[in-house]
């Protein structure tokens, strides 16, 4: 008969010692794996007297359960110290001054985060969507039935059609998030939405690729005067001035009514300035979202009511730090960037100023 208390002993030893976790795993296999030691001294138990058998059977077990415990109790020691290891040997002085600060933050990354500062300290979130969206949401469900003429104006992007002829596009606005917000979310809704928007137009105030934020307010008392001041509120925030607004009104599919902002601005020499003078300048279009628009997202338009905007961010950054070529901006020219890029350790906060 074998000794199992040294068989035990041997392995509780090899146990104890084993380096790391691949050492106590091997230790694992040759005790208790299927041809392990252990497992193979189990097989013997068929050939034993019934008596041999009757001390035999529970004594195994029991040192198989022993030998697990101890490589299991191992394991959690090896596992702690193999963490604290790698915490030891990859800590990063967060408080270390930077060598080599040559990257910057795009001026439209830039003023992404300063929009979405000012409109944070009212209580708005973040939203998101994809790039790639189907007519349903980036047309259809924002009330531009099909045949509508303001898809036309859209300058679509079409992807090649699926095999029933549906064809994805490449979202031409920020407003189809307006519809995956309000599907997914019970009001009350208070978000904006930073993204890229594409559409087939190249000129100096165009690029296929450019940027929006869209905002959306859904609850139920929400009306046109709010609207009204929390734009013109972001407005003089943004551009760090007061700024004289006027709202005009105007037509989307999404929003009835439906009205653009202008700002005031004067031309100095090649310089705009916003805020005060004898010129208006369009800035976002926004409106009371559409009751069909609220009943597409399977929202009651008795019970429910709000606002919406959208505006484009290249032109906002292009005014408030004066670029005069919209194109220049996706050049990717070190050159230009080193000029209009900003520090990416200088994070917009309204407490110490956003730019
Ligand atoms: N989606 C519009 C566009 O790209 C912009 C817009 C206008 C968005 C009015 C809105 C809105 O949410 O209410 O031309």
């Amino acid at each position: 008969m074998t000794d199992l208390s040294a068989l035990k002993a041997k392995y509780a030893e090899q146990i104890d010692t084993a380096p790391d976790l691949a050492a106590l795993d091997a230790v694992r296999v040759a005790a208790l794996g299927k041809k392990g030691e252990v497992s193979l001294q189990m097989r013997t138990l068929g050939q034993m007297s019934p008596e041999e058998k009757q001390v035999m059977g529970p004594a195994l077990n029991g040192l198989k359960n022993e030998i697990s415990d101890l490589v299991e109790t191992r394991k959690i020691i090896l596992e702690a110290e193999a963490l604290n290891a790698a915490l030891a040997s990859e800590t990063l002085d967060m408080s270390l001054p930077v060598k080599n600060e040559t990257g910057t933050l795009h001026p439209v990354m830039q003023v992404m985060e300063e929009m979405a500062v000012i409109f944070a300290d009212m209580g708005f979130a973040v939203a998101e969507g994809p790039d790639i969206e189907d007519d349903f949401h980036n047309f259809t469900a924002l009330n531009f039935p099909p045949g509508h003429p303001a898809r036309d104006m859209h300058d679509t992007f079409f992807l090649k059609p699926d095999a029933d002829g549906n064809k994805m596009v490449l979202r031409t606005h920020t407003s189809p998030v307006q519809i995956r917000t309000m599907m997914n979310q019970k009001p009350p809704i208070r978000i904006i939405v930073p993204g890229r928007t594409y559409r087939c137009d190249s000129d100096q105030t165009h690029t296929p690729m450019f940027h929006q934020v869209e905002g959306l307010v859904i609850d139920k008392t929400t009306h046109m005067g709010h609207l009204k001041g929390c734009l013109m509120d972001f407005i003089s925030t943004f551009f760090e001035t007061d700024v004289e607004t006027r709202f005009r009104p105007h037509h989307f599919p999404f929003t009835e009514p439906s009205a653009e902002m202008d700002v005031r601005y004067e031309r100095v020499g090649d310089e705009i300035r916003i805020g005060q003078g004898d010129n208006w300048m369009e800035i976002l279009g926004c409106g009371m979202v559409h009751p069909n628009v609220l009943k597409n997202c399977g929202l009651d338009p008795d019970e429910y009511q709000g606002f919406a905007f959208g505006m484009g961010v290249d032109r906002l950054a292009m005014l408030k730090y004066g670029m005069p070529d919209l194109r220049d901006m996706f050049a990717s020219d070190q050159r230009w960037l080193g000029h209009y890029g900003f520090s990416p350790l200088l994070q917009a906060n309204l407490a110490t100023g956003l730019s």
